[in-house]
């Protein structure tokens, strides 16, 4: 079946199964590979992207449930994003998988809080990192919002 779909402000057509999680459309039909598969039952969220601006798992969101919404993946991101630019300076990612969905969780935070509080911090960055950057995570987020 053909799917339509806007991701980072483009449009696509894709011929994938309504079951088909919006994931592998990204990675495989898109070749946006930035997006990762972690768990793939919606628990790490190494797939998160942003769907209309809200935080999704990608890999349990099948291609039939977008109806014209915008998806934004971390090629979409700025590169000058404030956000983008603490993640650097901050030096967060060690391995790196986890860090796209990571950065796009924070973005998704700071667009909707200016002035996060701890507790704002912690309900947000819920991703899971398995080399534990969580404290510069952490710092890189608080440094966003100066
Ligand atoms: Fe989607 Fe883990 S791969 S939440």
């Amino acid at each position: 079946m053909k799917h339509s779909l806007v991701v980072n402000d483009k449009n696509y057509s894709v011929e994938a199964d309504s079951d088909t999680p919006l994931l592998w459309v990204l990675r495989d039909h898109l070749q946006l590979n930035g997006t990762k598969f972690g768990c793939g039952e919606g628990l790490c969220g190494a797939c998160t992207v942003l769907i209309d601006g809200n935080p999704v798992r990608s890999c349990s969101y099948p291609i039939s449930s977008l109806k014209d919404q915008s998806v934004i993946t971390i090629e979409g991101v700025d590169p000058e994003h404030p956000v983008v630019q603490a993640w650097k300076e901050i030096d967060v990612p060690q391995c790196g998988y986890c860090q796209s969905g990571q950065i796009l969780s924070a973005v998704d935070l700071l667009d909707k809080t200016s002035n996060p509080t701890d507790e704002d911090v912690q309900s947000a960055m819920r991703n899971i990192c398995r080399c534990g950057t969580y404290p510069e995570i952490k710092k890189a987020v608080e440094l966003s919002t100066e």
